[in-house]
């Protein structure tokens, strides 16, 4: 189940939560979303938070309708998400772990504790021909609930890589590469995302199991200084390089 060549799915988030700061229209995730197909991206990431704290309800139906490539909708696993999702139908939804209170997307999904709660919200979407993703740490419990639930696509939870140092990160990578490697032999497909930049992308984009990362926050943050497409392209060659291409 391994490619050369790794999907880039861009996300959008941040550019509404610049947008948020001032209430206005500007920046606009669509036109980031329709400049970074421009760029080279294979897909669009956004995630509708219930709090509505970066993207809204519009972005998500302006991205589904004026943006061709496939957008992977994050949602948490409520009745009003799935709702959303069945109703938008995007190409993919990723289900996130999702608390009021943290400033970002803190810890995988605990699929294996939440069997019962996420079964038939995962077969609705899927019913629905929606792709199921679910984000979780690297941990083959949860990757072994993740095939139980029926889901065709997990995606590991980079943060903690990102964030350790030295040793400690190098030990979580060999988690990631670990988990990686059980997803092919459980026949799920494999993304990784959360909190990489320049520096981090290079190792995990080596992983051969991996098709896709979801990046955003550190694209939206370099794009001030060297600009959107710039720092795309710049991602991009990166993974290329891990990929030898
Ligand atoms: N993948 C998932 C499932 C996420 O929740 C997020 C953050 O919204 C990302 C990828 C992108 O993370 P970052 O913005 O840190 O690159």
């Amino acid at each position: 189940m391994s490619t050369r060549r790794i999907r880039l799915g861009v996300n959008v988030d941040h550019v509404a939560t610049v947008r948020n700061a001032r209430g206005g229209r500007h920046p606009d995730p669509l036109r980031a979303a329709l400049l970074a197909a421009e760029a080279g991206a294979d897909g669009i990431t956004a995630h509708l938070r219930e709090d509505r704290r970066h993207i809204v309800d519009s972005d998500i139906e302006r991205l589904v309708k004026d943006v061709k490539l496939p957008l992977n909708f994050e949602m948490a696993a409520t009745d009003e998400m799935v709702g959303i999702a069945l109703r938008l139908r995007p190409h993919a939804a990723c289900i996130v772990p999702e608390r009021r209170e943290e400033r970002t997307t803190e810890g995988g999904l605990d699929v294996a504790g939440q069997h019962n709660h996420l079964a038939p919200r995962v077969q609705r979407l899927r019913d629905a021909g929606i792709r199921v993703s679910l984000f979780i740490e690297p941990d083959r419990r949860q990757l072994e609930t993740a095939v139980a639930l029926g889901a065709p696509v997990v995606e590991l939870h980079t943060g903690r890589y990102c964030e350790l140092e030295g040793e400690a990160r190098a030990a979580e990578l060999e988690r990631l590469r670990k988990a990686a490697a059980d997803c092919e032999a459980l026949g799920l497909e494999c993304h990784m995302g959360h909190g990489l930049a320049y520096d981090t992308v290079e190792a995990v984009a080596a992983i051969p199991q991996v098709m896709e990362l979801n990046i955003g926050h550190f694209l939206v943050g370099e794009a001030i200084f060297i600009g959107w497409k710039e720092a795309l392209l710049e991602m991009r060659r990166r993974m290329d390089k891990a990929r030898g291409i």
